[in-house]
């Protein structure tokens, strides 16, 4: 049997498990002093490399908030679970124009991008900068940002997911219990299941092109996972009809990836595996 939970502020942790980003964000306040708090309402919202964008929640009083909105500039560090006790340090009220990271084991390395610094024992690190703020009325207040640099550990960015997961140990955050007692999990039970393969002839299925395509750009399409390759075909449609184009062609398909900053590195993500 299920039963209907009353929807009462702070749903998102206590009527709801909600597995999320541990992070510190950093920012400066107007006079340049640094302030740190651990954020979680963290989402990527625009995944190409022209634009990316990420956009975090946050309670509209907070000194990280202001600070934002002030000064339009913020740092997302992430700590390994080995940092947690310093993120909850982090996270205690102090009075404005405290350096909530002298109360810790964190330190700080110059931002390559933006004025607020970086925490030095972070794995990964994103720099960025206020697209568009929302201010929602009596709840959080949104903040669209850029991402202008993304960081990491030397030697990190070469690692395979499998092992780069184990090397960063992010922790998860899992909620508070009355915003007093906070639980998180440590990634040491990591489980990787693979994508199979669809059937050729499902793959071929419910794709109806309004152009004609060319063999190879054809080919290269049904490489796509079929979960975007509609939306794909739908945009070199497009792409190609506005160069006048009769019959699509794979260079339609490599221009218009190049021109969202799809290059053929990223191409190759979609390749698949050939059977
Ligand atoms: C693990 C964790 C995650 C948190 N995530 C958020 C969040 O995403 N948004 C938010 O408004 N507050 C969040 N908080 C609460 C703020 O960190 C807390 O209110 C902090 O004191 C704000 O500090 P500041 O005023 O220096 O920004 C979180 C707290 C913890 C411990």
């Amino acid at each position: 049997m299920k039963v209907e939970v009353p929807i009462r502020p702070f749903w998102y942790s206590d009527a709801w498990i909600f597995p999320k980003l541990i992070t510190v964000v950093t920012t400066l306040d107007k006079e340049g002093r640094v302030n740190a708090a651990p954020y979680s309402h963290i989402m990527q919202f625009d995944v190409m490399a022209q634009t990316p964008r990420i956009m975090v929640g946050f309670r509209q009083d907070s000194h990280t908030f202001r600070n934002i909105v002030d000064t339009g500039e913020f740092v997302i560090n992430c700590p390994s679970s080995d940092y947690l006790d310093d993120v909850m340090e982090t996270a205690r009220f102090y009075p404005d124009g405290t350096n909530e990271l002298e109360h810790t084991r964190f330190t700080t390395i110059e931002s390559r991008k933006v004025k607020p610094p970086s925490i030095a024992e972070c794995p990964q690190i994103m720099e960025c900068t206020v697209d568009e703020i929302v201010k929602l009325e009596r709840s959080s207040g949104i903040v669209y940002a850029n991402i202008e640099a993304i960081i990491m550990d030397e030697g990190l960015e070469q690692m395979k997911r499998a092992e780069r997961i184990p090397a960063m140990n992010l922790p998860i955050g899992l909620g508070d219990q009355d915003r007093f007692e906070y639980f998180f999990a440590r990634p040491s039970d990591v489980v990787a299941f693979e994508l199979k393969e669809t059937p050729r002839g499902i793959q071929a299925e419910g794709i109806s092109t309004s152009m004609d395509w060319d063999v190879e750009s054809m080919e290269s399409l049904m490489q796509i996972p079929p979960m975007v390759r509609e939306m794909v075909m739908t945009q070199v449609e497009t792409f190609a009809r506005g160069k006048g184009a009769e019959t699509v062609e794979l260079a339609h398909m490599t221009d218009l990836m190049a021109e969202v900053g799809m290059d053929s590195a990223v191409m190759a993500r979609f390749g698949g595996k050939k059977d």
